[in-house]
């Protein structure tokens, strides 16, 4: 059989669901323009045949995008920029050009915010959190479910004598539990100074959390630190109407190209009260090594060690007018819109004996949650199968799905009713813990799970991906001992098959 025949038997069924689709979900309608980008853009995609379902791990890029940014490096003679020769400044000129332009991105100004050109959203998070005065009496206060480098912060606050406490989340939704957080935020000296840090969009629930928040601590006497990594690829961040003293983000997550920038904006009101721990090449206006000294330079260089990946800067521009170009409103609803119809079909499943299929950590519902669904499948005496054994399925079918616990430790820990015992007993494994002797040891402790399967939808996504994830899960109905090494996923009757029959 030739492989475009394949293509077409095993999407049999999707022009029905499609139209099906469109009844329930009639706005998506307005978002065709998606549709031509895919077929261009990102036309890659459908040639590969790839089901691509990890934007949260990281956004695609455009081609024109890639090939842009390659116009203008092989057009111009750039050199190390900050410097005054030609070579440099026409570099210098980019860089400075993207900051003012990130800036008019985000609705805001270079007379409210700085921007630290980092890494990655965990570069920016770490210079955040090793700058923040944390002392004894100040508090340092993070939801459950912060990214672990975000979590990372409270070994800086520890060190320096702050109170560290985590504000719970309401299972099964994970949305933050308000009474308590209120409860909390309640606790800070506004005296001192103190440090609150939630995720925008939570990358292991999907839950958007209410911007609110920022405004509501920062009137307690509260420094606030909103990760808007796994939100700003679908949403406007506006920081005209909300205005936290950090963001931090990561580009590739925003529209895939370039890796290795991020940024870390800082309130200027803010900014004065950091304190460096170090300093290094770029950073400097005096430094002696006889007089034992050095004067910082002053705003955003204070904060960039060493050399930038200057390079790839220009793609950040280039990136953020390709978001404006498509809108970010029609790629938020695009996602809803998948989000919405694959949770609904995903409840749905049952087995034959009608158990449910699937179980869902986070809304189970489009309110206040972004494009990321994640979820564990049961056989139908309830057992859970073991994620691991999914991805290799999904690997089998050109699925690119993510399984773990997604460096969330807290909303995979509350999601699946894992106690601080069952933490406290995984540390007592000793330094050789790994997740095979954890998963072992929480099973015996109650046939609990630690990890899930992430899927994620993103600018580029369209219907037949969420279809193709359907009918995949679809066919873990009446499975049974899915052990590793004994069944196959065959595409074209879209079965399981037991390897040797
Ligand atoms: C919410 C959130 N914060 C922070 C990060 C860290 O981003 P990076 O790995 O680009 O530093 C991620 C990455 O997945 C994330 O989803």
């Amino acid at each position: 059989m030739k492989a475009g025949e394949q293509v077409r038997r095993a999407d049999t069924g999707v022009e029905e669901a499609y139209a099906d689709f469109l009844r329930r979900y009639p706005d998506y309608s307005g978002t065709n323009r998606l549709d031509a980008l895919r077929s261009t853009e990102y036309r890659r995609l459908d040639e590969e045949r790839q089901v691509y379902l990890d934007y949260t791990g990281g956004s695609l890029y455009a081609e024109s995008q890639v090939q842009q940014h390659a116009t203008i490096l092989a057009a111009g003679v750039f050199g190390n920029p900050h410097s005054s020769n030609p070579t440099s400044a026409a570099m210098t000129e980019h860089v400075e050009r993207t900051r003012r332009y990130l800036l008019t991105y985000f609705n805001t100004s270079p007379d409210e915010y700085i921007v630290v050109f980092t890494q990655n959203a965990t570069a920016a998070l770490k210079l955040a959190g090793e700058s923040f005065p944390f002392a004894t009496g100040s508090r340092f206060l993070l939801t459950f479910d912060n990214h672990n480098s975000v979590n990372g912060i409270r070994e800086f606050a520890r060190s320096k004598g702050a109170v560290v406490d985590y504000a719970p989340l309401v299972a099964p939704e994970l949305r933050v539990d308000e009474a308590q957080l209120d409860a909390l935020t309640d606790l800070a000296d506004p005296t001192r100074l103190n440090l609150f840090a939630f995720p925008a969009q939570s990358n292991f629930s999907g839950v958007r959390h209410p911007l609110e928040l920022v405004a509501q601590a920062q009137s307690k006497g509260w420094n606030v630190l909103l990760d808007a990594a796994a939100f700003v690829p679908t949403n406007r961040l506006d920081l005209a109407a909300v205005r936290p003293d950090f963001v931090c983000l990561s580009f590739y997550k925003m529209f895939g190209y370039p890796t290795g920038v991020g940024a870390l904006l800082i309130r200027r009101s803010t900014f004065g009260k950091l304190n460096r721990p170090w300093f290094a090449g770029g950073t400097v206006n005096f430094a002696s090594v006889q007089g034992r000294g050095h004067v910082l330079a002053p705003n955003e260089a204070a904060f960039e060690d060493g050399t930038l990946n200057y390079l790839a800067i220009p793609a950040v521009e280039i990136g953020l007018h390709y978001l404006e170009s498509v809108g970010i409103e029609t790629i938020g609803t695009r996602v809803r819109c998948l989000t919405g119809w694959l949770i609904e079909e995903l409840l749905a499943l049952r087995h034959s004996n009608g158990n449910a299929m699937v179980r869902i950590y986070g809304p189970a519902n489009t309110q206040a949650r972004g494009a990321t669904v994640t979820l564990n499948f049961y056989d139908p005496e309830g057992h859970l199968l073991d994620y691991r054994r999914v991805e290799e399925l999904a690997n089998h079918q050109n699925i690119s799905l993510r399984t773990g616990c997604f460096c969330n430790p807290g909303a995979g820990e509350m999601a699946e009713g894992l106690t601080e015992e069952d933490m406290r007993a995984g540390f007592a494994l000793g330094s050789g813990v790994t997740l095979q002797s954890f998963l072992k040891l929480i099973r015996q402790r109650g046939h609990k799970s630690a990890g899930a399967i992430r899927v994620s939808f993103g600018l580029a996504s369209n219907f037949a991906d969420a279809w193709r994830f359907q009918q995949f899960a679809a066919s873990f109905r009446d499975q049974t001992n899915l052990a590793i090494g004994d069944v196959t996923f065959d595409i074209d009757s879209c079965r399981f098959i037991r390897d040797g029959s």
